[in-house]
């Protein structure tokens, strides 16, 4: 059924109108115009390239409109039928890509990646692919792998995931992309008085732990309790082991840790082969986490190894976990902070940058540039922070020599870039 194009500025939340959905855009919707090609741009969730769609529009913003696809009159080859049934317009929000074929994903966040770099970074026709992570090589690969859930906990007590851009709890029986260890776990079906939400951990040593959050209550000695505030454990044990870069690690269930359970075996991979250490580097671990890489390259080069990291939980395991390694250093500190205080301070041959999505920052990437090391692996969980970063290195006489991604989160949106920076 065809569908009137209202009056631009008559749009409301709730219309619907017909578009030609076009390429995928950075947030995990596609974009399209309405009212032709210089039309208004509108961003389509639950569409693909080259689809003609009904689309109903869920915002209106200054300059741009965001829509789902509520009914598909034109379907992309590309397009499955999602295997989560929550997976749907107001349902779930926390997968982008459930009607997306296995390899169309990886070909959306290619063109994704490489739309921030151009747009953001200046760097044209980058050669990047987005690579499925080791495992199986069917798109079986798209689901059960997400070792780490956080479930929200409705005003009813109920439990279950958000749906998109919106703190509404979807109840859920499952969910898809979990680890099967945790969806094996009676959390759903229960009510959760007082809590806000519920933290489920499944390692790649196999333990499974859950912790339960709520808001601090007065006179609630909660909310310094060992696990952070206002988390407590309810079950599993006070540290998961994980196994990663040839190591065993143990580290407390809310604290950081990679959430596929091949990505931290890939990015060590990854960034040695970039790096390639040597023996008697110099190297710092910036945004180290429990020290994941400073342990990869520490072991290869037997010199001196500086990680730096801001949570105690991090700084903790950081420390627990290395503590055997001679020469390895954890400064508990804000990287800024400690590179313009100088705590972390050059000569340094090489240097793991691993931010949170916000990227390091040009302050960041000057007092690192200025280091000078020879080499520089950029970690990147968002494609766009990571080009911003890149146009300062640039900016300042660096190049990226290569990049590769992984598909570290499939059905999202998201997608795990690695820089090799090196002077331009
Ligand atoms: C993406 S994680 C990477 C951790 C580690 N490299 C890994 O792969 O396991 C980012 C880490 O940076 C820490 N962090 C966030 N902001 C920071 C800051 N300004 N300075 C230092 N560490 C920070 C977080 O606590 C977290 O451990």
């Amino acid at each position: 059924m065809s569908v009137p194009v209202p009056v631009e500025d008559d749009l409301v939340q709730g219309d619907r109108v017909e578009v030609t959905v076009g390429a995928p855009a950075h947030g995990g919707h596609c974009v399209a115009r309405i009212g032709g090609p210089h039309g208004r741009v509108v961003f389509v969730r639950h569409a693909l390239p080259g689809e003609r769609v009904t689309a109903e529009i869920t915002e209106l913003h200054r300059g741009y409109l965001r829509a789902d696809a509520v009914e598909i009159h034109e379907a992309s080859p590309d397009r499955v039928t999602p295997p989560c049934p929550y997976a749907h317009p107001g349902g779930c929000g926390g997968c982008d890509l459930q009607h997306v074929s296995d390899d169309a994903q990886l070909r959306w966040k290619t063109a994704v990646v490489r739309e921030q770099l151009e747009r953001l970074a200046g760097l044209t026709d980058f050669p990047v692919r987005v690579e499925a992570l080791p495992g199986p090589a069917d798109s079986s690969r798209l689901l059960g792998w997400r070792s780490r859930v956080r479930y929200a906990v409705d005003a009813a007590d109920r439990p279950g995931l958000l749906q998109h851009r919106s703190h509404q709890v979807v109840a859920i029986d499952r969910c898809r992309i979990a680890h099967p260890a945790i969806q094996e776990l009676d959390l759903l079906a229960r009510a959760w008085p007082d809590a806000d939400g519920l933290q489920v951990v499944a390692s790649t040593g196999g333990d499974v732990a859950v912790l339960v959050s709520r808001s601090p209550l007065a006179g609630d000695d909660l909310t310094d309790g060992p696990s952070g505030p206002g988390l407590v454990r309810l079950s599993g044990p006070e540290e998961v082991s994980e196994v990663a870069g040839g190591r065993a690690w143990r580290v407390p269930p809310e604290g950081f840790w990679q959430v596929h359970p091949a990505a931290a075996d890939t990015l060590v991979g990854v960034v040695l082969t970039m790096l390639r250490p040597a023996e008697g580097e110099v190297a710092w671990d910036l945004y180290g986490g429990a020290g994941l890489f400073a342990a990869a390259l520490a072991a290869r080069t037997g010199a001196r190894t500086t990680v730096v990291e801001s949570s105690p939980i991090g700084v903790a395991a950081a420390r627990a976990n290395l503590g055997g390694l001679p020469n390895v250093e954890v400064v508990a500190a804000k990287v800024d902070v400690a590179l313009s205080r100088r705590r972390v301070a050059g000569p340094v041959d090489l240097v793991v940058l691993d931010p949170p999505r916000a990227g390091a920052g040009a302050k960041v990437v000057r007092a690192v540039a200025e280091a000078g090391p020879r080499a520089i692996a950029y970690v990147a969980c968002d494609p766009a922070a990571l080009a911003r970063d890149l146009a300062t290195f640039r900016s300042l006489g660096w190049k990226a020599a290569e990049i590769r991604a992984f598909d570290c989160f499939p059905m999202t949106q998201h997608v795990e870039c690695v820089a090799l920076i090196v002077p331009a």
